[in-house]
């Protein structure tokens, strides 16, 4: 059994100026860190990667990687899991996320997500639901305990986020884990 510490990747969605979601990734991680703290964590924020829109010549499932898809691949190839932080654009995901989504494949699969939502009163589900469909298609499995924020906009000031009820990021982690663990142990027995 391979007992090396699980590595989770909290991808930050959104890119716009002025947007809440680095916020929410930060206050997401600082929660991880000290209640799952086994645990290696990085941060990959869709907005420090300036990203043009998909416009690779071949499908990625085919892995004919360009410059830019072999840079963007290494820390999806060497993270076990992830925690997709997405606010609700049009009751779907935003673009920025889904661009990124769509650059790469074969690190995806076979690995488990965790879903962090947020936006007006619908807490970012219509989001969620979109991306367990997308997800599926890169071979992700999105664990059932999701974090929904509504009507973040009270929740995040200058000090921070502050979330009145932070415990379902608990039971979210722990089974993230348990989805790591077991996963991880599948691939190295079927050699992927
Ligand atoms: C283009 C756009 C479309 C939006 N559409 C929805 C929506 O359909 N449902 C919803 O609950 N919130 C919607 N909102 C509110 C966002 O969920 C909220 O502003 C959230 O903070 C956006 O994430 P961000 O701050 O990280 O960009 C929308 C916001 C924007 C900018």
């Amino acid at each position: 059994m391979n007992e090396e510490r699980p590595r989770i990747l909290v991808i930050v969605g959104t890119v716009r100026r002025g947007r809440t979601g680095r916020a929410i990734a930060d206050w997401y991680l600082s929660q991880a860190r000290s209640l799952e703290p086994q645990v290696d964590y990085e941060l990959l924020d869709v907005a420090d990667l300036d990203l043009p829109i998909f416009d690779e010549p071949t499908p990625p499932l085919y892995r004919q990687y360009s410059a830019l898809q072999e840079r963007l691949a290494e820390p999806v190839a060497r993270a076990d899991g992830f925690v997709l932080v997405s606010g609700e654009y049009n009751r779907s995901i935003p673009g920025s996320l889904k661009n990124f989504l769509d650059y790469l494949y074969p690190e995806w699969n076979r690995k488990p997500a965790a879903l962090v939502t947020y936006g007006g009163p619908g807490g970012g589900l219509r989001a969620a639901e979109h991306l367990v469909q997308v997800m599926g298609n890169l071979g992700v499995c999105v664990v059932r305990d999701q974090v929904s924020l509504p009507r973040v906009w009270e929740l995040v000031g200058p000090e921070g986020v502050k979330v009145p009820d932070a415990t379902a990021i608990a039971a979210q982690l722990a089974e993230l884990r348990w989805w790591i663990l077991a996963l991880r142990r599948a691939r190295q027995g079927a050699g992927v």
